[in-house]
């Protein structure tokens, strides 16, 4: 046997021993890959991954945001029964536990430039001139988030409907007694928004006896517009 050969093979047995050794005192399976790994100092995929990413994702989003974006989350009422919910940036702003929703509409103002939370109201409460007020009100540049509670056309006026329309809803128009409705636009979007879903409340396709399902949107809404 040449001295190269022997050489090899004694590296070899080597391998298959440290191999073996693993085997034995440690029963994972990916445990005992990654231990491999690091013996011989092989970058593993979940270390790589991990390094690029945030560790979780805010608002249950599938991934992070860009540094650019805000992550929310919206989600409408089941029923009349429980409560939407917002997030924004990781942090839930309004939901029953937080005892800030309400039947109809539930809005939240986001400042387009720095995500901060500027209001959260559940409008229904007011009356139509000021809900109308309200909806005048908005600045451009802020971002503006909004999830049905029961029904939202109970105070839905036309000129109402225009303001979201403006806002980037193409579903407002359309929207019906009950139906479940999420939506983020931004004042002065200049475009239909891509974040908009609504479930209609028909009696063959409802979930619930009464009301359709309810609906969820999320993403990451860019800074800029
Ligand atoms: C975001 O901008 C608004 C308006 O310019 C300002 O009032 C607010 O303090 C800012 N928030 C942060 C966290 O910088």
């Amino acid at each position: 046997m040449r001295k190269r050969d022997f050489v090899s093979l004694v590296a070899l047995i080597v391998i298959a021993l440290l191999i073996w050794r693993l085997s034995i005192d440690s029963p994972n399976m990916r445990e005992k890959a990654k231990r491999i790994q690091d013996i011989f100092g092989i970058p593993s995929m979940e270390k790589t991954k991990t390094a690029a990413q945030k560790p979780t994702a805010p608002c249950s989003l599938s991934r992070s945001c860009p540094l650019d974006h805000f992550a929310f989350h919206i989600t409408s009422g089941a029923a009349d029964v429980v409560g939407p919910k917002i997030c924004v940036e990781g942090k839930v702003i309004m939901s029953s536990v937080l005892n800030n929703v309400g039947p109809g509409l539930n809005m939240a103002l986001v400042n387009g430039q720095n995500g901060t939370v500027e209001k959260v109201d559940c409008l229904n409460y007011k009356k139509l001139e000021d809900i109308l007020a309200y909806l005048k009100a908005i600045k451009p540049g802020t971002i503006v988030l909004v999830a049905s509670f029961d029904d939202v056309t109970k105070k839905m006026t036309d000129e109402m409907k225009e303001i979201f329309v403006g806002l980037g809803s193409a579903s407002i128009m359309s929207l019906q007694y009950r139906d479940s409705w999420v939506f983020a636009g931004a004042s002065g979007i200049g475009q239909k928004s891509p974040f908009e879903k609504r479930a209609a409340n028909e009696e063959e396709t409802n979930v619930y006896q009464g009301w359709p399902e309810s609906v969820d949107v999320g993403g990451c809404f860019p800074r800029k517009f």
